[in-house]
């Protein structure tokens, strides 16, 4: 069996390291002189507050669960907000540092305002505004190729070619509809089906299979019409799921599919290292 294809070592370490900070209270030491950015992901799932070196290397990372955010429609503004602040107060607590600007992004097809008023009203200048795939190509150094961003509300599609996005779409098919499938096939409360598929996906998977399905289906028919890409980069946190990646090899044999092992934090780190060199 030959290896799956990968991302560069120094990437996936990045990720790795993005996942051993999250909600670590302990104090980091960075030389003063160090320049430090900060980016900020407002999901449908979760808030994600990341600061990186100049090198783009993760240093603090805050994560909360939170139903705030829809699609890039803010629902609730102030508690959107109130997780922002908080995110940034620890991280500064940890770093021993004041941040004055923030990275952040916006889904393709929506307002960047939606954002960039949330960054605003916590009380941070926007430093940059990128939207999601943009962002993973650029920190991925993507020249052409598919990233698929399966997040908790929706399967998105973005065609790359020449470094941008020519082509953008999603659907309302993410990480809960997976979560409700688990809840009615097991008849488990949403919260104990949402921890049993983080915790024993591999039991999951003959569950979800088919939603997974759908989901390829949708990048399926948002490529149709494109010229063929030979490499897709699969995003977000609902990629987690052992068996993901080879469904996906499965329905893009032509294609190359490349998983980051801590896929839950590729945006997140791509949002981060856009703030560099912004402020
Ligand atoms: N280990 C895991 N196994 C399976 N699913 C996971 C795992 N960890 C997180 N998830 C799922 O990933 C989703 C969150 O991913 P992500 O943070 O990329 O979404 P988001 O950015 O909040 O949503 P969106 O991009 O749709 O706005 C949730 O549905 C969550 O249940
Ligand atoms: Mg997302």
């Amino acid at each position: 069996m030959t290896a799956a294809p990968a991302l560069p070592a120094m990437l996936e370490a990045n990720l790795a390291r993005a996942a051993a900070l999250v909600n670590d209270p302990a104090p980091v030491s960075v030389a003063a002189s160090e320049p430090l950015y900060l980016g900020i992901d407002l999901g449908t799932s979760d808030v994600v507050t990341m600061a990186v070196d100049a090198q783009g290397v993760p240093v603090a990372v805050c994560l909360e669960w939170a139903d705030v955010v829809r699609d890039g429609v803010v629902l609730a503004f102030f508690e959107a907000v109130q997780i922002v602040r908080a995110q940034v107060r620890e991280i500064e607590a940890k770093l021993g540092r004041r941040f004055t600007h923030a990275a952040t992004s916006f889904p393709p097809g929506t307002d960047p305002r939606i954002s960039a008023n949330v960054i605003e009203a916590a009380g941070l200048s926007v430093s940059a505004i990128i939207d999601e795939p943009s962002a993973v190509a650029s920190l991925l150094g993507i020249e052409r190729g598919a990233v698929v961003d399966i997040g908790g509300g929706t399967t998105g599609v973005a065609l790359i070619e020449n470094g941008q996005v020519v082509y953008s779409g999603d659907e309302a098919t993410g990480g809960t509809h997976v979560t409700l499938v688990i809840a009615g096939a097991l008849r488990k409360s949403i919260a104990d089906a949402e921890a049993f598929k983080r915790e024993r996906g591999h039991e999951a998977w003959g569950i979800v299979r088919p939603v997974f399905e759908k989901m390829s289906d949708i990048v399926d028919q948002h490529l149709k019409g494109h010229a063929p890409v030979d490499t897709l980069y699969l995003s977000g946190g609902s990629c987690a799921l052992p068996g993901v990646r080879e469904l996906f090899a499965q329905a893009f044999p032509a294609a190359s599919v490349i998983l980051p092992q801590n896929c839950l934090y590729l945006t997140p780190l791509a949002i981060a290292a856009t703030a560099r060199g912004q402020q």
